[in-house]
């Protein structure tokens, strides 16, 4: 088990409900107030309606930075993503993903999640999960989906589960570089040092997830470049049909986001996407990422 109570605490229990969403994933948690310590009895509850429903929903959450911080804390240490130039001064722990231009610089990453993928499956470690607190939202667009590899990997087709047995694939924060800036999309160039963070990684094409047991697939459009010991065409053939697969609307989710939402949701279980908004609205996240185990 990888997601333990970081801390003990002597804060009082919550009354508080975990409700379904009506979709392949997803729960609202209703009544949780995040500006207060979580005891460790509530904290066992959210664990578990995180690991049975892979992403929560708590609503009008006003917390601080250092409360978003704590809360995350709890279910492990946090990654510091490798754009520093995008962290929130003085908590380098917020990543800030923003359309916003102030001073002519960007405050935060414009355009990430455009393609679909799992945080930080570039890293020898990746994501456990993340949590994104929206702190201005456009009136039009700015929506996330949410696709379950868990029910992905239950259903493709049978020629296609033979082909994934015991397969490994290569990640890298870079893959798409080249395809973004082509697209448009602003991308920052990086340095030797950030570089040198981000060197490619291999994980297993299905992972077991390391604290319900479920499978899960593990490939992702924004990330992953090549299935390793398989003809290069090969690879791509199979990534194309995985990713047409992974992303079909049964295993979907769409977040629309409501003012001050945090969404927790589990990086080993979920791929997701951000489905942009007009440029001339503004919109501004910010992000907490907690470290995971090395995918089995
Ligand atoms: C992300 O990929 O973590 C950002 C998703 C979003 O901005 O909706």
């Amino acid at each position: 088990m990888s997601a333990v109570a970081h801390t003990t605490t002597a804060a009082s229990a919550q009354s508080f409900e975990v409700r379904p969403f009506d979709a392949p994933v997803g729960a609202e948690i209703i009544g949780l107030d995040l500006t207060r310590p979580l005891s460790d009895d509530d904290f066992v509850r959210v664990h578990r309606a995180h690991l049975d429903h892979a992403l929560l929903v708590f609503r009008d959450q006003r917390i601080t930075p250092e409360q978003q911080i704590a809360f995350s804390r709890r279910f492990g240490s946090l990654q510091i993503h490798v754009l520093k130039q995008f962290l929130l001064a003085d908590h380098p722990e917020i990543f800030i993903i923003s359309n916003i231009v102030e001073n002519g610089q960007p405050i935060g990453l414009g355009d990430a999640g455009k393609f679909w993928h799992s945080d930080l499956s570039y890293k020898e470690l990746p994501s456990l999960g993340s949590m994104l607190l929206a702190q201005e939202l456009p009136e039009e667009g700015g929506d996330t989906l949410f696709a379950s590899q868990q029910l992905a990997y239950e259903t493709p087709p049978a020629e296609l589960r033979q082909a994934l047995d015991g397969k490994r694939a290569a990640h890298s924060y870079t893959a798409r570089y080249a395809d973004e800036v082509f697209a448009g999309i602003r991308r920052p160039t990086l340095t030797e040092a950030q570089l040198a963070e981000v060197k490619s990684v291999v994980h297993p094409v299905v992972r077991t997830h390391p604290e319900t047991g479920r499978k899960g697939l593990f490939v992702n459009e924004n990330f992953t470049t090549h299935i390793l010991d398989i003809p290069e065409e090969e690879s791509r053939q199979i990534l194309a049909e995985l990713y047409a697969h992974s992303a079909k609307p049964e295993f979907i989710y769409r977040h629309q986001w409501q003012p001050h939402d945090m969404v927790f949701w589990d990086n080993r279980a979920l791929i997701h996407l951000a489905t942009g908004c007009p440029s001339r609205l503004r919109r501004r996240m910010h992000r907490t990422t907690i470290q995971g185990d090395v995918p089995f």
